[in-house]
């Protein structure tokens, strides 16, 4: 009885998995293309032309979109798109409360309210029921986020935001390359927002990039990512409260290759991510997440299941985890809390931002978020979905065999 327990790899037993999973991904095509910017000692970009215009142009392609503009990071990317849309302060946007700090900390920079919605407990992105309750009149724009690479309900979503006049900013951080019904990610709402930052399906380190095909908001973000310059003006002429937000040569020369990877690393990952399915979905007390209602790519940036620990002695999620990234399952725990319950909106740390008053997250409960942080949720890095079909059985086989110690 012993022995079951001592084969577990966090005793010292054999792992299940004895396997890395490089990220990023390159070769000498990689390296040669960096250096060859380095030597043309042309790194930086000022006038945003030469290969971060072609960049720019096969994104915004491959995304069936007609502009593309890059920028330093995804947070910058949804700054961007969120002051081109219009805000004033004390606007309200929607945001779900399960994705990165920078979704919701964004809409502060931009002097308005982050209102959370919660997410579905069967998809993990946002709930376009509750999206619907949460509109005031204050309410402008909606960022929905293809959590883990899985699509929101985007026909839902658009419904909504005509009816009450919203604009949408998808929030694609994860999600390069994944489709709804047919369409690219980031492609459907008024804009799409990328990051290119290291552990992303798509990098050179760090980088980011909205794609659009509002001609407006692609002049407005296109000045305001160059100091407030505009087409065929001055350069010291600044029209708009812009920044230096430019990426370089040298990463725009890297994301060239890194793109013509990328439908292929995409469709590697979903199938693995469906076969991964099929095989956990039968162990009692592991869930996978259901692929969302007209996703036809999913680019699991994630591979996300839900824990039950009932069915696992009553262990808790961390030691689970602990257990799963000892057999060398590349797993880990996620979000340890909803955004709302950060100190930065819990103590109003809003610093020198116009956010009114009145508004206070102590109260803010978002039940589904709660029981994904608190006890369901347990990720696994994308780089895995691109190990073989045996990499996922030996996934697969390390939860049972922690399932058999812990129950034995
Ligand atoms: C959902 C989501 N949105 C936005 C971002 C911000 O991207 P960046 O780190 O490139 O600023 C991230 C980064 O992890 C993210 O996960």
């Amino acid at each position: 009885m012993e022995d079951i327990k001592q084969q577990l790899a966090i005793n010292g037993g054999e792992k299940t998995l004895n396997k890395k999973f490089p990220w990023p991904i390159f070769d000498q095509t990689d390296l040669e293309a960096i250096g060859e910017v380095a030597k043309s000692g042309a790194w930086g970009n000022p006038d945003c032309a030469g290969l971060v215009e072609q960049f720019e142009r096969e994104y915004a392609d491959y995304c069936g979109s007609k502009y593309a503009i890059t920028c330093v990071n995804g947070s910058v990317a949804l700054r961007l798109a969120l002051i081109a849309c219009g805000v004033k302060p004390g606007d309200e946007v929607i945001v779900p409360p399960y994705t990165f700090i920078a979704t919701a900390s964004i809409v502060l920079e931009a002097n308005c309210v982050p209102v959370f919605v919660d997410i579905h407990p069967e998809t993990y992105n946002m709930d376009p029921d509750e999206i619907e309750k949460a509109i005031t009149p204050k309410t402008k724009v909606i960022i929905p986020v293809h959590f883990a690479g899985q699509a929101c309900d985007m026909d839902a979503i658009m419904e909504i935001a005509q009816k009450h006049h919203l604009r949408v900013i998808e929030d694609a951080a994860h999600a390069h390359g994944g489709e709804y019904k047919g369409k690219k990610l980031g492609s459907i709402g008024d804009a799409g927002c990328f990051s290119f930052q290291s552990s992303k399906n798509l990098t050179s380190g760090e980088g980011g990039i909205v794609v659009t095909d509002d001609e407006k908001l692609y002049n407005m973000m296109n000045s305001l990512r160059n100091v407030g310059r505009v087409k065929d003006g001055m350069w010291y002429e600044h029209h708009n409260p812009g920044c230096n937000y430019r990426i370089t040569q040298l990463q725009a020369a890297l994301l060239l290759k890194q793109l013509s990877r990328l439908e292929d690393q995409t469709q590697r990952r979903d199938e693995n991510g469906r076969y991964l399915n099929s095989l956990l979905e039968k162990i009692d007390g592991i869930q996978p997440l259901t692929r969302g209602h007209g996703e036809t790519l999913h680019t699991y940036h994630l591979y996300i299941f839900k824990y039950d620990k009932s069915k696992f002695n009553n262990l808790s999620k961390r030691e689970f985890t602990d257990m799963l990234a000892a057999e060398g399952v590349p797993s880990f725990m996620g979000y340890p809390q909803p955004l709302y319950k950060q100190p930065l909106f819990q103590k109003k740390n809003f610093m020198c931002y116009a956010i009114p008053e009145e508004v206070d997250y102590t109260e803010v409960c978002c039940p589904e978020t709660e029981k994904a942080c608190y006890e369901d949720a347990v990720w696994i890095m994308q780089n895995t979905m691109l190990g073989t079909k045996e990499d996922m059985d030996l996934i697969a086989l390390a939860i049972r065999k922690i399932q058999e110690a812990v129950n034995d």
